[in-house]
């Protein structure tokens, strides 16, 4: 670690330590050490495979059978990643904050693995199924088999148990709207936070890139941790140039 970014984590816990109300956005770089793929870096998810072929209801009307395939490959591939010691450290931060909101744009559930209670997951939960007619989600009806990952993937496409129609990935897709509630507390949040970290995200896809600035409009404090410079860092108060594995237990010791 440089003396910059060492003298940068010292200025940033003591902006936390002297707040009351803090929120975190997380993107996919908090869950590159646990070897989930983040979206627009080389080797990202997208790579190879254009967005709206399998992420948008248009693919999922036209080819059900391969929108379930793929996110089936990525239950698969997330079911051997564990939270790394950034998730740890943000789960650890909440209990050394009066009020700390944890939002997040991924899927992966990892910051629950980790201990975090509460977070805001802006796109959804890729362990979840939804009912494409009633909107319900497997874990919210009796059905608690279906949110299992199956080992051997769907022999068939699943379908509700209460209606019978098609499920769905419990996830957000291009073009669809964010859930209202999800977004309208985080939208709250943001804008009471006295301090607003932003990890690991290249802040383009919005509305969740729009947090950070509504949170900046409203006075807080932004401190962005991503080993690259993105969208937000000219919009930054603090940049803390590094990978959240590393820099988040830093600043949760120098808070200590
Ligand atoms: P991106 O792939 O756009 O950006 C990942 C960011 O993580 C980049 O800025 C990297 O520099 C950074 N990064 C890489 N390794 C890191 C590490 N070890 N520690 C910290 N940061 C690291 O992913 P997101 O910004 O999360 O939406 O993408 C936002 C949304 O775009 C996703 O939620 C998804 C996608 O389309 C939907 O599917 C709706």
């Amino acid at each position: 670690m440089t003396d910059r970014l060492a003298d940068n984590i010292r200025q940033a816990a003591a902006v936390l330590a002297q707040a009351s109300r803090v929120c975190c956005m997380t993107g996919a770089g908090v869950s590159a050490e646990s070897g989930v793929p983040t979206f627009r870096d080389a080797g990202g998810l997208w790579e190879g495979r254009r967005p709206e072929d399998v992420a948008t209801p248009e693919a999922f009307a036209a080819d059900p059978a391969d929108v379930w395939n793929f996110y089936l490959s990525r239950r698969k591939a997330n079911t051997a990643c564990k939270p790394n010691p950034g998730h740890l450290a943000l789960a650890e931060l909440a209990g050394l904050l009066d009020s700390f909101t944890l939002i997040t744009q991924n899927i992966d559930g990892l910051h629950h693995l980790a201990g975090s209670e509460k977070v805001l997951e802006l796109h959804g939960d890729l362990w979840t199924n939804q009912c494409t007619r009633e909107k319900r989600f497997a874990n919210q009806v009796a059905c608690p088999d279906i949110r299992a990952t199956p080992k051997d993937g769907f022999t068939e496409i699943p379908h509700c148990p209460k209606c019978s129609s098609m499920m769905r990935p419990g996830v957000v897709w291009f073009g669809e709207t964010l859930p209202v509630d999800t977004l309208e507390a985080a939208e709250f949040a943001v804008r009471q936070c006295e301090a607003m970290l932003v990890v690991g995200t290249s802040s383009q896809v919005f509305p969740a890139a729009a947090l950070a600035t509504m949170a900046a409009h409203a006075g807080a404090t932004i401190i962005e941790v991503n080993p690259e410079a993105t969208a937000l860092s000219d919009h930054a108060d603090v940049c803390l140039f590094g990978p959240s594995g590393e820099v988040l237990p830093e600043l949760v010791r120098g808070m200590r």
